[in-house]
């Protein structure tokens, strides 16, 4: 059907300022905001006695499988295996009968995590995946679907399928928390309660646009930058880089920001920005070393924090990218915002093709 671009110049921008909306949608789909739990939803296995989960899947959608590995892994105690799909398809790993597996794909039609699939089929465990294309081969050959409801997306770069994986994927954790016996019916509660305040503070940090297009400017004239987080932030690290390898063409790698010191401390100077994402957590000193790490070598840091994170440090940094202090569980669904919107208008000053960056397309359906 027809699609637009509204009042939005591009269809990326679009689609960044959908997340509200859509993350909204899905949540509610697999949480019950009245009763504070996680709707039933038909599983081709039970959570409570598998021993593991296999996930697989490309890019963007397998970041974002790498931040439910902390969601499962934390919240429920399900140990969680993951891999791109092109290589786990050819790992030749032994998969555990009493284990699942989940597939991530907005478009459903990647070869690489199809094949993984049908490597798993022929190992007889349970199928499920998260799609955006309900029609898609992937959803067909699976047994079950978790749909999320981002809408069609049509900027090559993926922003909103993103968040509202990460959406579905915080709500599963949650239900396989409750049916592992990892959190009782209260914490339950206050998960889904923090997670159902997701869409209101999306629409604030939205607002932030202003500022990022200002730093983004400087941006447009560098050639490398460093991306640093922690936790499920090191994902995310990732997913900031990958956005702009993908859009600015500008020479983009995430880290975890312990490993600095393991290799990507040596190209620091004061030509290399440096992306932190660091909300002000259980380990946030441990990046504010980092980042004097960084600021010693005279590298320019644009901090991405909360109010917490900018009032506990005197770090000088380029700029520091303040957002509403959020629970745990939602930071990386909000702090993916500034790092779209980073991409988006860096790559709008370089004068790159937003929507349809050189040599990538949509949907890989070839290996
Ligand atoms: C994301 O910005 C990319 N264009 C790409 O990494 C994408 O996420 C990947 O190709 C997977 O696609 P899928 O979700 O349709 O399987």
């Amino acid at each position: 059907f027809l699609v637009d671009k509204g009042n939005f110049h591009h269809f990326m921008q679009k689609e960044i300022h959908e997340q509200p909306e859509v993350i909204s949608h899905t949540l509610a789909n697999y949480l019950d905001f009245t009763t504070g739990t996680a709707k039933p939803i038909e599983l081709p296995f039970d959570f409570a006695k598998i021993d593991r989960l296999s996930i697989s899947a490309c890019g963007t959608a397998y970041l974002a499988g790498l931040i439910g590995k902390y969601w499962f892994e934390r919240l429920a105690r399900l140990p969680v295996d993951i891999d791109v799909a092109s290589e786990f398809r050819y790992r030749e790993m032994p998969i555990s009968p009493d284990s699942a597996a989940l597939f991530i794909s907005q478009s459903g039609e990647t070869a690489d995590t199809l094949a993984s699939l049908r490597y798993c089929r022929k190992a007889g465990v349970p199928i499920t995946a998260i799609v955006n294309v309900r029609e898609s081969t992937i959803a067909r050959e699976s047994d079950a679907i978790f749909p999320t409801l981002a809408g069609p997306e049509i900027g090559v770069a993926s922003t909103k399928a993103f968040t509202c994986q990460l959406a579905v994927l915080a709500s599963l954790a949650v239900r396989a928390a409750r049916a592992r016996g990892h959190v009782d019916a209260k914490q339950e509660q206050a998960l889904v309660r923090q997670l159902s305040e997701t869409p209101r503070i999306a629409s604030q940090v939205l607002k932030l646009a202003e500022q990022i297009e200002k730093v983004s400017r400087q941006l447009a004239k560098v050639k490398n930058v460093l991306y640093l987080g922690r936790d499920t932030n090191y994902p995310l690290a990732m997913e900031g880089a990958l956005k702009l390898k993908e859009i600015s063409y500008i020479h983009a790698e995430g880290y975890a920001a312990g490993e600095l010191k393991h290799g990507p401390i040596a190209l620091i100077d004061e030509k290399m920005p440096v992306i932190v994402i660091a909300p002000h957590d259980r380990i946030f000193e441990k990046t504010v070393s980092n980042m004097q790490e960084v600021a010693a070598r005279g590298g320019k840091i644009i901090l991405i924090t909360d109010q917490k994170g900018a009032a506990q440090t005197s770090l000088q940094t380029m700029e520091t990218i303040v957002l509403p202090d959020v629970p745990e569980i939602i930071t990386p669904i909000v702090y993916a915002l500034p790092i779209q919107m980073l991409a988006y208008y860096t790559a709008v000053f370089m004068g790159t093709d937003v929507d349809q960056p050189r040599n990538l397309a949509k949907s890989v359906t070839v290996e």
